[in-house]
């Protein structure tokens, strides 16, 4: 399987979560780790991976921008060439803590679920809280990153 995990990352956090959840994927996977500011949206579509993880993080009480503008430009290249693909989800990296980010991550969710050309999107986002506002992550995040791929693995085996 084809799994692109795009981040959004400042101070490395998000791609060290990328890295955390490539980990947990087997080795019969192709993981690619990409960064929204790095490569286009238009060049992902055009490579049609099966999941795209699409990363992003809450800066300024906006949960995850540049990433959510990158996923719709990933949605139209995908309608122009009239191809979907099969599975979708994503991450939110923040440093407020977990229970004042639900807001945030439904709505990044939202934007995932609502994307026409993704054919499944997984029903829970993962969201990480880093320690101050560079990080790292607390220690029991990753651990919780670790049991989100896992929980993908079976709902991509189901
Ligand atoms: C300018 C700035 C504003 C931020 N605002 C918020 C915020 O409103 N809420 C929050 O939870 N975290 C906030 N953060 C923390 C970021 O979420 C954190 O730096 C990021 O998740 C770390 O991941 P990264 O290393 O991949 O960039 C802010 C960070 C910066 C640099």
């Amino acid at each position: 399987m084809k799994i692109t995990i795009m981040t959004d990352t400042q101070f490395g956090n998000g791609k060290m979560l990328a890295e955390t959840l490539k980990g947990e994927f087997s080795g019969n996977n192709d993981v690619k780790i990409a960064d929204v500011k790095d490569v286009s949206a238009e060049t992902i579509a055009k490579e049609l991976p099966d999941l795209l993880i699409i990363g992003g993080a809450i800066r300024a009480f906006r949960g995850g921008p540049k990433s959510k503008k990158w996923l719709k430009k990933f949605n139209d290249a995908l309608k122009k060439s009239g191809k979907k693909i099969k599975f979708g989800t994503g991450f939110l990296t923040h440093a407020l803590p977990t229970n004042k980010v639900h807001g945030f991550a439904k709505k990044y969710l939202d934007k995932i679920k609502n994307s026409s050309m993704i054919e499944s999107s997984y029903s829970e986002l993962l969201t990480a809280r880093v320690q101050g506002l560079k990080g790292p992550f607390f220690p029991e995040e990753v651990e919780k990153a670790i049991a989100y791929a896992q929980d993908i693995n079976k709902w991509l085996s189901e």
